[in-house]
């Protein structure tokens, strides 16, 4: 037991304005108390609690993380067991716990084909990083050092740091940063809704998109660029399906020009889609994949890079040539987090979460696109497992935007949370966001679907 009394909520709440620097947080506003803060105190299934006792159903399970749900015993228990077992060992020059060995080999047992080994870190950024450090370690080793730039996403979500900020293509984690700093370049969004020419069909669009990567390549020269980077489905930058036929089309681009694709599973990894990884789900064969949130359902923080037998073969040439390999964490595969993998992983299986992802992910899809699909203020309904995403528009027809200062994504979502269930207005665009835990029931899909109903009649009543 802790030593410290228990706080008043008087004492709480300014301790945090005065105290805790809150990420992605109007920092101004929160110190001097303009805006509520929600202090969460509990959470059993997909329903959160707060200090004033208020339960909200959590349809964006944390930050598309908590995928198992809330309350799991089965995780917390294996973490407590492992803490008084060994809290701690590092696992620099060979060294291991059982937890994290075991939890990579069943990370490789339900990876894509093709997948070798898995190095962990402890978050989605981190492991983006790693991702780049072993693509620059790579062309190196294969003696074409020129061979460097990364290609990402406008719209493309893989972190916040240095690098995998400047990855990134949404303009409020790059500004006043001065970030993209890297050889980082973003090409077209596979944003079909958005896309400039609206006689294209999916396909088409699939097609102007790998074109657009094509010429992009060999503007810069081929021999100067090492890896593409895309999440299966754009996540943070609008919950956005590719265009049929996308990544076929772009890994034909690729292949071409000898250039790697990393796969960004931070979200869709074990079973978001209604499939193990999002890479299976689209036929995607990556070189490279990153993994975190629902590797451990956000029980403790874990991440991963799962590289494949072509990319370790080089790594391993390159340790026989050079020594060890420079790179690691001092928290890498820590224990507590792996045993809570673990755990986490025969959970997904026992529940039978990623067939529940598929089938109640098409019910609630198909709920929220019938439920308002028809408004005049909703341009696109979109989803595909248990993601999905409501996309606001002034005019459905002619496709006219909201003033970003109207800010009607974020009006939405909090007449939502009144309504007692969460979503998040995504940072770019009038869009509201769904990321649900895997074992969200019909009935818990009913839920989120009436609320939305009734919260986006609510603000649009009065536009
Ligand atoms: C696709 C993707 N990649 C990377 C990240 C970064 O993960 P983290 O916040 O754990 O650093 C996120 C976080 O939301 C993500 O969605």
């Amino acid at each position: 037991m802790l030593n410290a009394a228990p706080l008043s909520d008087n004492e709480l709440n300014a301790w945090d304005r005065d105290h805790f620097f809150h990420p992605s947080t109007h920092m101004g506003q929160h110190a001097r108390g303009e805006t509520p803060n929600r202090i969460i105190t509990g959470a059993e299934g997909v329903y959160i609690t707060d200090r004033q006792g208020r339960r909200s159903l959590d349809a964006f399970a944390g930050l598309y993380c908590v995928n198992v749900g809330y309350g799991r015993t089965k995780i917390t228990d294996a973490i407590a067991a492992q803490a008084v077992a060994l809290p701690y060992y590092h696992a620099y020059v060979g060294h291991g716990s059982e937890p994290s060995i075991r939890l990579a080999k069943m990370i490789i047992d339900r990876a894509p084909r093709g997948m070798s080994r898995v190095f962990f870190g402890l978050s989605g950024s981190d492991a983006n990083e790693t991702n780049i450090k072993l693509v620059w370690y790579i062309n190196n080793v294969l003696g074409r050092p020129e061979k460097k730039k990364i290609i990402s996403r406008w719209r493309g979500y893989h972190g916040s740091g240095l690098m995998t900020g400047s990855l990134t293509g949404l303009e409020a984690f790059h500004n006043l940063f001065d970030l993209p700093q890297a050889p980082i370049l973003h090409t077209e969004a596979p944003y079909y809704f958005r896309r400039a020419d609206r006689s294209l069909s999916e396909e088409q669009f699939s097609q102007y998109c790998a074109d657009k990567l094509e010429k992009m390549i060999l503007a810069e020269g081929p021999e100067t660029i090492a890896a593409f980077i895309g999440e299966p489905v754009l996540g943070t930058g609008g919950i956005v399906p590719p265009p049929r036929g996308y990544w076929n089309k772009i890994q034909a681009v690729l292949g071409k020009y000898d250039i790697l694709l990393i796969a960004d599973e931070v979200i869709t990894g074990f079973g978001r889609l209604g499939s193990m990884f999002g890479s299976d789900h689209y036929g995607m064969e990556p070189d490279l994949i990153t993994i975190a949130k629902g590797l451990t359902s956000a029980y403790a923080p874990l991440s991963g890079v799962i590289v494949s037998e072509k990319v370790w073969r080089i790594l391993e040439q390159g340790s026989d040539s050079f020594g060890a390999i420079g790179h690691g964490w001092t928290y890498s595969s820590h224990p507590l987090c792996a045993a809570a993998g673990v755990a986490n992983l025969e959970l997904v299986d026992e529940l039978d979460l990623v067939r529940n992802a598929r089938e109640v992910g098409t019910y609630f899809n198909s709920a929220l696109a019938e439920a308002v699909g028809s408004s005049r203020f909703v341009g696109e309904v979109r989803g595909e497992g248990l993601l999905a995403a409501v996309e606001f528009v002034r005019d459905r027809d002619g496709r006219v935007f909201f003033d970003p200062n109207e800010k009607v994504g974020a009006r939405i979502t909090a007449a939502l949370l009144e309504r007692g269930v969460i979503g998040r207005a995504m940072p770019q665009g009038d869009i509201l966001g769904f990321a649900p835990p895997l074992c969200l029931t019909r009935e818990e899909a009913d839920i989120i679907v009436d609320a939305t109903k009734s919260a986006i009649e609510a603000v649009t009543g009065s536009l």
